[in-house]
């Protein structure tokens, strides 16, 4: 009989990405998807652990969890394995256990490959499972020959981990190492995507331009060398990656955004801020003006480039002039899109231990007003100058509208247009008609795209 399976994923793509995974090895042993987690066999919380809130978030999902599984024990409608996933399972596990004893299993995402052993533990009753080691043995050669994503556009991990230790940042310790996969295995699994009808890939990694698998010589290969390689696949046509530091924006993948057609122009290049004592306490390693001359030379090879970008605000000690100093690299950059957090503390780095530099939370609130109020500013003016414009959109969905389909820009916009649903899946030309604060608006290119399947 098939059991019901609840994923609740929070966070990156990395993490939608494990949680596709998890669900593809749970398949064999009768496990299909569900969203509603009342009926759920076994529910899983795939956690993030970068910012605020994320321990309180799981502990009040876990406490729903638990009294539906009393409301299915007192309905003698079976039993439920609850499992905690992901970064907050890495970073606080044993607390886990500690806190809500009622949860069956609790792993990192260096572990989710054993979830098949784990869950036959479970259901032999042998008590609480915990696996927060960092196994050698890669996790992705023990996935299931089919687990792999099969939308239009989909995602391909092919790095984990950072070894950059940024003072705020909880990712060197919940993800660990840097590890990245051979370019052989990634080729292999592209080749299965394409063959599935996807048509644009993301690489996927925490540090992705810091990128070093094995190449064809036994050497290690750059994302460079990785992203050309991944051209040369039949019916790919369109590759992005994600996320980047600017320490590894080498020249050859700089150059890659000029010579391999498929590497769509667009860029996640978080820089954080703008101050280069803040950078320096941030332990960044580069200032402000080394990630503006990356910039100039990203656009000296692609100078249609759209960036986008992280900040943080109210980093401990940050000034007001040292927020300005923020304020004008955005301005000099001129973002496509941009995300903006507010500082918050994540036990166990070295930030978190700056106790009395700590800023207030209406300065923080204050300050990423501003920088919002700006970066959106800059995202309308982008998105109006398209207007009139040609973008080639590959329509992924129906749009809320009836008769409506939406797709991404090369430059990352969805882009809005009435059609029949029978074009998804093309690529077709746009004309834009509109653009607003978080999407454009426009009407398919008479005989652009062929209806003719
Ligand atoms: N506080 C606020 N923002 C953070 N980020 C990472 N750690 C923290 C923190 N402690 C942000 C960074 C990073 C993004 C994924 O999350 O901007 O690039
Ligand atoms: Fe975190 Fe810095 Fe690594 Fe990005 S580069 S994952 S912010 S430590």
């Amino acid at each position: 009989m098939s059991k019901k399976l609840y994923i609740s994923t929070y966070g990156c793509q990395m993490n939608v990405y494990d949680s596709a995974r998890m669900a593809d090895l749970m398949a064999p042993l009768g496990y299909t998807l569900t969203d509603k987690p009342a009926d759920a066999d076994m529910a899983i919380l795939n956690t993030c652990h970068i910012r605020e809130k994320a321990s309180e978030k799981t502990f009040s999902e876990l406490g729903r969890l638990r009294n539906m599984r009393q409301d299915k024990e007192a309905k003698q409608d079976g039993d439920m394995i609850i499992a905690v996933a992901g970064c907050v399972a890495q970073a606080e596990g044993a607390e886990i256990m500690k806190r809500a004893p009622y949860v069956d299993m609790v792993f990192g995402p260096q572990s989710y490959h054993h979830l098949p052993q784990m869950v036959a533990q479970a259901t032999r009753g042998v008590g609480h499972i915990l696996e927060t080691d960092f196994p050698v043995e890669p996790k992705f050669d023990h996935l299931p020959e089919d687990a792999i994503d099969k939308n239009l556009s989909a995602f391909l991990t092919v790095q984990e981990g950072c070894d950059k230790f940024c003072a705020f940042c909880v990712v060197p310790y919940t993800r660990g190492a840097e590890f990245s996969r051979p370019v052989a295995a990634i080729v292999d699994e592209a080749k299965r995507m394409i063959a599935g009808g996807t048509k644009e890939i993301t690489l996927l990694g925490q540090n992705v331009n810091a990128y070093h698998g094995e190449g064809a010589d036994g050497k290690p290969a750059s994302l460079a060398t990785l992203i050309q390689k991944l051209a040369e696949i039949d019916g790919l046509h369109r590759l992005r990656y994600t996320t980047s530091h600017p320490l590894e924006m080498t020249e050859d993948i700089c150059r890659a955004h000029r010579d391999v057609e498929i590497l769509m122009p667009y860029l996640h290049l978080p820089v954080q801020a703008g101050s280069d004592r803040i950078l320096a306490a941030m332990n960044r390693r580069h200032t402000a003006n080394e990630y503006r001359r990356i910039i100039d030379k990203l656009r000296h090879y692609r100078p249609d480039l759209a960036l986008s970008g992280d900040f943080i605000v109210g980093f401990p000690g940050e000034t007001e002039q040292e927020f300005e100093d923020t304020l004008q690299l955005v301005r000099d950059v001129e973002y496509a899109q941009a995300y903006s957090f507010k500082y918050s503390p994540r036990p166990g780095t070295p930030a978190a231990a700056l106790g009395e530099e700590m800023i207030e939370e209406t300065v923080k609130s204050e300050r990423l007003a501003r920088l919002q109020a700006l970066l959106n500013e800059q995202q309308l003016a982008y998105n109006r100058s398209f207007v009139g414009k040609e973008i080639d959109v590959l329509l992924e969905r129906e749009g809320k509208r009836e008769g409506q389909l939406v797709g991404r820009s090369p430059y990352m916009q969805s882009v809005f247009v009435p059609s029949p649903a029978h074009r998804i899946g093309r690529i077709a030309t746009v004309i834009v008609q509109e653009g607003n604060a978080n999407s454009l608006r426009g009407e398919l290119k008479p005989g652009s795209v062929a209806d003719a399947a």
